[in-house]
């Protein structure tokens, strides 16, 4: 089609493993049903899959704290079903990038094990170690950043939990054995990684405190009650501020050019995209990563056409200004984060909201990501007894809730509720049975099931039904992979003073795509100026609008509507 690279055409789906598909009953995703499923994600027009990690882990951290990186974890799995899957999934011309966590270890990995069992071990020096607790320096997830480690008698540091000790990595012996087990995945056929957290790899050296008048737990309470603008700005640079100096350290992107350089020592354009929005890890487009997130577009509490607006023109800008031009990436939901259905509904037009932000990602500049679940509509499911979160994030700030800041248990359990992770991890639902179909109905899933499976929100009542959200995706994915101008076009806004519209062009040499998306209950009639252009032929409208050509003047938008049109 072009010269672009796979990845830049590709529509990526973000696969949680452990709450996909279970096919062998015990209430926990595995490969053989992630393999099993891959001729629904075929069918619905999925490219590439960014599947989060599936390596051997304690679970603190879901997978997040590794103790092995060249193995598959038991509950999904054999290393030989990890090849069946990617085999299956290449058979099926579907790409596959693994999460790659660089800036910890589990506190079990046999790295760790070693380190910490004495001061002169041959890999005393593989994390960071310090006499004393240097600073007030918190870790993101539980609090105090440093922890003692008696047979050392000294602490160790850690960014997320005191499960997940941090890398040394100005050891380049680290290097070398995270390097290995890059290779290790690469040599197997895989097509690139995620790389989480790589803004939190290195450390300001002169370990320089913050000065937030706070803690973690109170920081994270002074959030929640935050409602003034002062408050909320105050709420905003705390959270920098208390952090700013464990991350975003320039010998990154030596780092992050090394890295750069195994992957293209491989055929095939093996890719990199970062967990980070900071586009300096593109290096000069060409030398450090592929793709980095645009989080600042997900990172608000209601997308608005003037938020899209000034989001595209400060990303595009920074990005067209690197020495070889930067490719875009989109999403709106990750494993982290609110479900996009519940994260920006209004009460009112949930519904008509996600659909609208399921089209931005899919006919923005730029290569999407989706998440598992997104295209059913799944919806956040607020986990409301603590002794049932599996998010160990959350157990800790319920317990610092109550223990330090002496709030009300009820309230507590209600707030570490809405923080944990687990509400937008809960299983895939496949079917309105017992447990979605997820697990068999006589099996506990690891999370609850969001009730809603039984009301339609699952793949297979949606499967059939013309009106349902994942024929909508399919519609519009459809369209995205058999519109030129969608795949690779420019973008260029109009109409740039409208408030509850977002209009923009995407556009090759041969072919010129309108995308209007209506925010808002009002009926419009539009009309355009493009130059050589008269006539709009609708090539997607959310409203059914026929397939007949509508004169640019006067261009029909109904409440909440998604219109992709060519013009000529
Ligand atoms: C970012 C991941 O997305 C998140 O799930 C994880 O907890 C942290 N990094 C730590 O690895």
């Amino acid at each position: 089609m072009s010269n672009l690279k796979w990845w830049q055409t590709a529509l990526f789906y973000q696969i949680y493993p452990r709450s996909f598909a279970d096919a062998n009953a015990d209430g926990i995703g595995d490969f053989a049903g992630i393999t099993a499923k891959l001729d629904y994600l075929k069918d619905l027009g999925i490219d590439a899959i960014w599947l989060s990690p599936h390596f051997p882990s304690p679970n603190w951290d879901c997978g997040y704290d590794i103790s092995d990186y060249c193995d598959v974890a038991p509950e999904y799995g054999t290393l030989e079903d990890f090849k069946a899957f990617l085999h299956e999934a290449h058979a099926r011309n579907i790409k596959v990038i693994l999460d790659l966590v660089l800036n910890h270890t589990s506190d079990e990995h046999p790295w760790f094990l070693e380190s910490k069992s004495s001061r002169d071990n041959p890999k005393a020096d593989w994390y960071v170690w310090v006499d004393t607790p240097p600073n007030n320096w918190q870790s993101c997830f539980d609090g105090d950043a440093w922890t003692y480690v008696p047979e050392r008698d000294q602490y160790y540091y850690h960014y997320f939990m005191k499960q997940q000790p941090d890398l040394n990595w100005r050891n380049p012996q680290v290097k070398q054995a995270m390097w290995q087990a890059v290779r290790f995945w690469l040599d197997l056929g895989v097509d690139g990684y995620r790389l989480d957290a790589i803004g939190t790899i290195y450390e300001d050296p002169a370990l320089t405190p913050h000065a937030v008048p706070m803690n973690l737990a109170q920081l994270r309470r002074f959030s929640e009650t935050a409602r003034t603008p002062q408050e909320i700005a105050l709420k905003n640079r705390y959270w920098h501020d208390m952090f700013k100096h464990q991350w975003g350290q320039p010998e990154l992107h030596d780092l992050m050019k090394e890295l750069r350089a195994i992957l293209d020592e491989y055929d095939g354009d093996r890719m990199l995209v970062g967990e980070d929005d900071d586009i300096a890890y593109m290096g000069n487009g060409n030398d450090e990563l592929h793709l980095v997130f645009n989080f600042p577009l997900m990172r608000v509490e209601r997308i608005t056409p003037v938020h899209i607006r000034k989001n595209q023109q400060q990303r595009l800008a920074r990005l067209d200004a690197l020495p070889v031009r930067g490719w875009a990436c989109n999403t709106l939901g990750n494993h982290d984060t609110s479900r996009i259905y519940s994260h920006y509904a209004d009460g009112q037009h949930d519904a008509e909201l996600a659909r609208l932000n399921a089209a931005l990602v899919l006919t923005l500049r730029g290569t999407p990501f989706l998440y598992n679940g997104e295209e059913i509509g799944m919806q956040d499911y607020i986990i409301t007894d603590p002794s049932k979160l599996r998010d160990t994030m959350a157990t800790w700030y319920y317990n610092a809730l109550i223990n330090d800041l002496k709030v009300d248990p009820a309230e507590a359990a209600l707030r570490a509720g809405e923080m944990s992770r687990d509400k937008n991890r809960t299983p895939m639902q496949w079917s309105p049975l017992p447990n979605a179909g997820f697990c068999p109905p006589h099996v506990t899933p690891w999370l609850p099931v969001h009730p809603n499976h039984a009301e339609g929100v699952n793949v297979k009542e949606q499967l059939d039904n013309p009106d349902s959200m994942l024929t909508y995706y399919k519609r519009l994915i459809h369209v995205r992979k058999n519109t030129p101008a969608l795949l690779m076009g420019e973008y260029k806004p109009l109409h740039l003073k409208a408030k509850e519209y977002f209009a923009f062009l995407r556009y090759t040499e041969q072919q010129t795509v309108l995308v209007v998306l209506n925010y808002s209950v009002t009926h419009y009639e539009l009309t355009f100026r493009v130059p050589g252009k008269k006539q709009a032929r609708v090539l997607f409208s959310s409203a059914g609008r026929s397939k007949r050509d509508q004169p640019l003047s006067k261009v029909s938008l109904g409440p909440f509507e998604v219109l992709i049109a060519e013009l000529f």
